[in-house]
């Protein structure tokens, strides 16, 4: 595992920009996992600050994202289609064919989280995976005490992450009570890892995670045996 310690939020999301752009000028033709939520809001906001100004060109990059919310439309701004258009895909050149987000209006969910797998796996596998990570330790929406050999599935939500997520919404009532994520499993096979974590809220998190044993209780314990992590952290989270 490596560890980037930053100074604020704003530090990591930069650095975590940087890393992903020397990725894809090295490769073109990267495929990117990648993450929502309030973490890598402002990675996304360096990454078009970046083609706006240095034209990186994402003609060629395939993306996945993590998760998505069942039962919202593509068009509902709490949907992460809508975050990924919003923060990043109108902004760039990324071909929208190119990018990939589990389908949570699917009428076989089951059906849509096989078809969601095997198309990753069918594109040659992820080469790195942006994460962020839950105050309970979930990555991506695998809650504590989802199998490690889990492939994308779809997750009751935990009432702590509902909580959490409930100030994107109007209100709790409004946050869906299930998504589509990837699998551990899923995760684990990106060639690398990146995962952030900032702020206060976090402490807990990243101290289990450093400093706790490997156990299904903490699903980002399984990343500890990836080799090929990498975490940015900022100091508030230390
Ligand atoms: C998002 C995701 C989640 C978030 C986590 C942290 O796609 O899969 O695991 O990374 O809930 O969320 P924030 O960044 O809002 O604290």
């Amino acid at each position: 595992m490596k560890i980037y310690v930053t100074k604020n939020k704003d530090e990591m999301n930069q650095k975590a920009a940087e890393l992903m752009l020397e990725r894809i000028r090295k490769n073109p033709s990267t495929t990117l996992g990648l993450a929502t939520g309030g973490t890598p809001e402002a990675t996304y906001e360096y990454l078009v600050e970046d083609f706006q100004k240095q034209g990186t060109s994402y003609e060629h990059i395939t993306t996945y994202n993590l998760d998505e919310y069942v039962g919202l439309s593509k068009d509902n701004p709490n949907s992460y289609h809508a975050y990924m258009q919003e923060h990043l895909f109108q902004h760039i050149n990324i071909p929208l064919e190119n990018t990939h987000i589990p389908n949570g209006l699917a009428e076989d969910l089951d059906t849509e989280c096989d078809r969601y797998d095997t198309h990753i796996h069918g594109h040659g596998g992820i080469d790195l995976q942006l994460l962020g990570i839950g105050e309970n330790g979930h990555i991506g929406f695998n809650e504590p005490g989802t199998s490690f050999g889990s492939r994308t599935h779809v997750v009751e939500l935990a009432e702590s992450t509902r909580e959490a997520n409930a100030r994107f919404f109007d209100s709790i009532e409004a946050v869906p009570t299930h998504a589509i994520t990837m699998g551990i499993q899923t995760i684990l096979k990106a060639r690398e890892i990146m995962l952030l974590i900032s702020g206060e809220r976090k402490r807990d998190a990243l101290h289990r995670l450093l400093h706790g044993g490997i156990s299904e209780d903490f699903p980002a314990s399984a990343l500890k045996d990836h080799p090929n992590l990498t975490v940015i952290t900022d100091e508030d989270a230390l």
